[in-house]
C-alpha cells in the first residue's frame, strides 16, 4: 500500500513546492523553484501560494485576509487574527448555531440548507441540502460524514486557513451536519502537507470534548465522535470515493458510481462527503436562515465564496467575495493587478485541471455555470495569474506532467491517456511548437479521456487540455 502514496514513508521536513501557483510565479525566485523540480518525490502544493515559490520550512506568516462581500460568512472572525481557543470562539458568538440546530428537527435543518442554495465548494458544486437529504432518507441508520480537507488543487489555501485559523467553525458545521443526517462518526481527512491545520484541528477537537460537545450523549442524547485522518500524498484521494477507500485502508482509488456514497460509501454505509469550506457555511445558514444566504450571490451560485490569489498578484491573499463579481474586478481591484506591472497572460482558476481564462474573458462573472460557459472551471476558487513567463505550451506540459504523475492508474483512458499526452507534449516542448499530427493525437486522446475516464481526474485532464489547445491554437501550432 505504501507505494500508492507519495509521502507514506517521507517526512515533510524540507519540501520545495512545485504546484501550479509556484510554477506560475517561478521568476520571483527561480532558485527555489528549480529545487522543487529536482526533488523526489514531488510536492504538489504546500498551500503557501501567496508567497510562492515556496518551501515547507519557509516560516511564512498567514496570508493577507480581507472581506469583499456585503456580508461575511466565513472570514468574519479571522480577518485580523486567528481564533485561539473555544472560549474565544464562544465569545465571538460561536456555537449558538449548534445550540439552535439542536432545538430543531433534523429534517428542518436539511430544509434550511436546501433553501440556502448552498452547493459543494469541493469543485463539483452539488447541492448540499440534496446530498444530506439523500443520506437521511436511507433505511440504514449507520451513516458517516467525511469532511474533505485534502485541498489538492494547487493555488488553494482556503481550507488550510479555515482549519488553521478557525477550526471551531469547521467543527461546529460538522456537528450540525452530523445531527441533521444522523451520523455518529465523523472523519476529517487532512492533507499531510498541512501539519499546522492537523495540529489545530486536533486541539480544537479536544476542546470540544472537554466541553462535552463531542462524545457520549453530546448531540441531544446521541453520541458523536470525530476522527482525524492524515493524508499520505495523493491528489486523487481528494476525490470522494477514493477518500472513502483510503479511510477504509484500501488503495485510494475512485469507485465506479452508482452506487453514490450517500447510498453506499464508507464501510458500505450511507456517507456524506463535504468539503471544509462547504461545511463552514452551515453555522451561518442555521443562525440567519437559508433565505438570507440565498440573497447573496447570483444565478445558481448563491452565498459567498473564498478565493485565494497567488503571489504574482500585487495583493495576494484570501478574500471573501460574493458570487457574481466580475473576474476583472478580482484581478485589478482585489488583487491590484500583476507584480511589476506585467501584463496578464491568463488566469487558471480552480486548479491544474481547470482550463485557462484569457484576458479577453475577464468580463465573465464568478459563478459555476458562467466559468463553464467559457470552457474553464471555478473548482475550489483558487486564482492563479500567469505572465508571459509561461507560454501555453509550458502550461500544457505542466498540466499533463502533473496529471500523469498523479493518475492512480485504475482506468485505462487516464492511465494510458496521460502517458500518451505527456510523451507527445514533452517532444513538442523541446521543439517549441506542436505540429498538426501531434495536435490531432492530443485532441483524440483528450476527447476519449473526457468521455471515458472513471473519475474527474481523467475527465478534467481531457477538458483542460482541449481548452488550452483551442484557446491558444495560434500560439501552439506550427
Ligand atoms: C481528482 C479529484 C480530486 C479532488 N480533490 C478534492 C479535494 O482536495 N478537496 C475537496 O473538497 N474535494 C475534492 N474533490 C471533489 C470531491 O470528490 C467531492 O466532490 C467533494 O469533496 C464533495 O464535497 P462538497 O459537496 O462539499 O463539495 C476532488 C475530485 C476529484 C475528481
Ligand atoms: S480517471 Fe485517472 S485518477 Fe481517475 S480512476 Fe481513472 S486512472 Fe484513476
Amino acid at each position: 500500500m505504501d507505494s500508492f502514496y507519495t509521502f507514506s514513508t517521507v517526512e515533510l521536513s524540507e519540501q520545495y513546492c512545485r504546484g501550479l501557483a509556484c510554477f506560475a510565479s517561478r521568476s520571483l525566485n527561480n532558485e527555489t523553484f528549480l529545487k522543487s523540480m529536482k526533488q523526489v518525490p514531488r510536492t504538489y502544493c504546500l498551500g503557501f501560494c501567496y508567497a510562492g515559490p515556496s518551501l515547507s520550512r519557509g516560516n511564512y506568516k498567514r496570508p493577507y485576509i480581507e472581506i469583499k462581500s456585503r456580508k461575511s460568512i466565513l472570514l468574519k472572525d479571522i480577518v485580523k487574527d486567528r481564533v485561539y481557543n473555544i472560549d474565544q470562539y464562544i465569545s465571538l458568538g460561536g456555537l449558538s448555531a449548534l445550540k439552535r440546530a439542536l432545538e430543531m428537527e433534523p429534517i428542518d435543518i436539511i430544509k434550511e440548507v436546501k433553501e440556502s442554495g448552498l452547493r459543494g465548494r469541493g469543485g463539483a458544486y452539488f447541492p448540499t441540502g440534496l446530498k444530506w437529504e439523500s443520506a437521511y432518507n436511507q433505511k440504514d441508520k449507520e451513516r458517516y460524514l467525511i469532511i474533505n480537507g485534502d485541498e489538492g488543487d494547487a493555488g488553494a489555501y482556503i481550507d488550510k486557513v479555515l482549519m488553521e485559523d478557525n477550526p471551531y467553525l469547521v467543527i461546529e458545521g460538522a456537528l450540525i451536519a452530523a445531527y441533521a443526517i444522523g451520523v455518529e462518526n465523523i472523519y476529517v481527512y487532512i492533507r499531510k502537507e498541512y501539519p499546522l491545520a492537523y495540529e489545530r484541528m486536533k486541539k480544537a477537537v479536544n476542546e470540544f470534548k472537554s466541553k462535552g460537545l463531542i462524545g457520549v450523549n453530546s448531540l441531544k442524547g446521541r453520541n458523536v465522535n470525530i476522527i482525524l485522518e492524515k493524508g499520505k500524498g495523493s491528489y486523487v484521494v481528494g476525490e470522494e470515493t477514493a477518500m472513502i477507500n483510503a479511510i477504509m485502508g484500501l488503495r485510494g482509488e475512485p469507485r465506479a458510481r452508482p452506487p453514490y456514497p450517500t447510498e453506499s460509501g464508507l464501510f458500505n454505509k450511507p456517507t456524506v462527503v463535504n468539503n471544509v469550506e462547504t461545511i463552514s457555511n452551515i453555522p451561518w445558514i442555521i443562525e440567519n436562515g437559508g433565505k438570507s444566504y440565498y440573497e447573496l450571490g447570483f444565478n445558481k451560485s448563491r452565498g459567498t465564496k473564498l478565493i485565494s490569489l497567488n503571489s504574482l498578484f500585487n495583493k495576494p491573499g484570501l478574500y471573501e467575495v460574493e458570487f457574481g463579481i466580475n473576474l476583472k474586478e478580482i484581478v485589478y481591484e482585489i488583487g491590484e493587478g500583476i507584480k511589476n506591472n506585467l501584463p496578464l497572460k491568463m488566469l487558471v482558476i480552480g486548479g491544474p485541471l481547470a482550463g485557462p481564462v484569457l484576458p479577453n474573458e475577464l468580463d465573465t462573472k464568478l459563478g459555476v455555470e458562467e466559468l463553464r460557459s467559457i470552457n474553464a472551471s471555478l473548482g475550489h476558487g483558487n486564482v492563479i495569474a500567469f505572465t508571459n513567463d509561461t507560454s501555453p505550451l509550458d502550461l500544457l506540459y505542466e498540466i499533463v506532467d502533473f496529471a500523469a504523475y498523479e493518475s492512480c492508474g485504475k482506468c485505462f483512458p487516464c492511465r494510458y491517456g496521460t502517458q500518451k499526452l505527456l510523451s507527445v507534449v514533452e517532444n513538442a516542448k523541446k521543439r517549441g511548437y506542436l505540429n498538426k499530427d501531434e495536435l490531432d493525437i492530443i485532441e483524440k486522446t483528450a476527447k476519449v479521456m473526457r468521455s471515458q475516464s472513471l473519475c474527474g481526474h481523467g475527465v478534467g485532464t481531457g477538458d483542460a487540455v482541449l481548452s488550452i489547445i483551442n484557446k491558444f491554437r495560434d500560439e501552439v501550432e506550427k
